[in-house]
């Protein structure tokens, strides 16, 4: 048995998976993203786990019809996007303000589409996922920043300073909640003035909660609209059981709109361009992964939180000089290497030619995130071995 099986047992996440022949991004991308194909790939936010077995067993059973006509969308998907909310999230979410969606970011251009025009500005708090920024100036929206204030070895919200920034061009305020970099998990009160500044400034909040479910470390995730009926009515919720479940190639996204005038507008986009349809597959993973994925998840969620006290410990232990923004949510780790004083062109050398480790360069971020990298962990920790050992071993390069 291998030494790191889990400690509660009912599933092996120490397993390596070889993941090399199966068109995986997050494997096959490495030659075209980092110059070179010799590298550990912790970068592209999937995991190097199997999913629960009653899904991955679904689709088997499911492919062996061998007929793949459209799909019929059932009452118990719905019902298992609404169980799922209100078991992990004390949310009461009904069939009507749900719609499938072809995405999470997708979701969000579709949103800013529907309630922005040209020229208008779009609020982002960054160092934040790259495609709040990305898909905003696509769409010829103005990008306004209003960065998080790292303090006290986590992040939180510059409040007073979004109060100050808003102007009538702003139209929405892009969030991810929880927060990714930094794993962040917004408590109640800085949603609730958050969710008041927006209100009474007229400024839509499109609420990214793609990675609630991996609260880690007893912290508890909080659906923006819950906070208030000033967020209930001024925000489009987006989510997904892809991270949490490992299936992000299957396309599973949803909105949750409980603004009845919002959801129409999002709908009739969404219906007039058929956005709103998935395949046979996306539907049974959602309802498969709701209804039979939770004791998975929490011993995925606890295999997680060891991968990060390891990484943290290893550093403290072997190289202080870079250090862990320890997240209360998700298998992203946001690591500070500004002590190294290395650009930020030298630091991405220094991991990719060094250590060669894929990691996302922190500045991809905003610049908020220059002096930083990601560091995915959602892989065996045997793998996590390898890498700090390689990262170790580089660093003795640097002097
Ligand atoms: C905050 C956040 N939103 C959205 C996504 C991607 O979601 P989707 O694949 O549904 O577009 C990710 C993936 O890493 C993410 O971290």
């Amino acid at each position: 048995m291998c030494k790191y099986y889990s400690k509660m047992g009912n599933y092996n996440f120490d397993q390596i998976i070889n993941r090399k022949n199966t068109d995986s991004l997050k494997f096959r991308a490495l030659k075209e993203r980092f110059g070179r194909e010799d590298l550990i790939p912790l970068w592209v936010a999937d995991m190097d786990f199997q999913s629960p077995q009653e899904l991955v067993d679904a689709m088997v059973e499911r492919s062996k019809n061998g007929i793949f006509g459209y799909p019929f969308v059932s009452k118990e998907y719905y019902q298992s996007i609404s169980n799922w909310q209100w078991q992990q999230h004390q949310w009461k979410v009904s069939e009507e303000e749900i719609s499938y969606l072809p995405g999470v970011v997708k979701g969000i251009a579709f949103a800013i589409d529907v309630f922005s025009d040209k020229g208008d500005q779009i609020i982002i708090q960054p160092p934040v996922y790259h495609p709040f920024r990305i898909i905003t100036q696509l769409h010829e929206r103005e990008v306004v920043i209003n960065p998080l204030i790292l303090e006290e070895d986590q992040y939180r919200m510059d409040l007073d300073g979004l109060e100050k920034l808003i102007t009538n061009k702003c139209k929405i305020l892009l969030l991810s909640n929880p927060h990714n970099p930094g794993g962040r998990v917004w408590n109640r009160e800085e949603l609730k003035k958050l969710a008041e500044i927006c209100y009474k400034n007229k400024v839509l909040v499109i609420s990214d909660e793609i990675h609630s479910d991996l609260v880690l470390f007893g912290n508890k995730h909080i659906p923006f609209a819950t906070v208030s009926k000033e967020a209930e009515q001024n925000s489009i919720i987006l989510s997904a059981p892809s991270k949490t479940f490992n299936i992000a190639g299957l396309v599973t996204s949803y909105s949750i709109i409980k603004n009845k005038n919002l959801r129409e507008r999002y709908h009739k986009y969404l219906v007039s361009n058929e956005l709103n349809q998935g395949n046979i597959f996306a539907y049974m993973a959602i309802q498969i992964a709701y209804e039979k994925g939770e004791d998975w998840m929490n011993e995925l969620k606890h295999y997680i939180e060891e991968n990060i006290k390891f990484v943290d410990k290893y550093l403290k232990a072997n190289f202080p000089r870079i250090k862990v923004v320890l997240p209360e949510a998700s298998f992203l780790i946001w690591l500070d290497c500004r002590e190294l004083k290395l650009s930020q062109k030298e630091l991405n050398s220094f991991f990719i030619n060094k250590a060669r480790l894929a990691l996302n360069d922190g500045a991809m971020f905003g610049k908020e995130g220059i002096g930083f990298m990601r560091m995915n962990v959602g892989c065996p920790r045997t793998t996590l071995e390898k890498a700090l050992k390689q990262l170790m071993d580089a660093t003795h390069s640097l002097f």
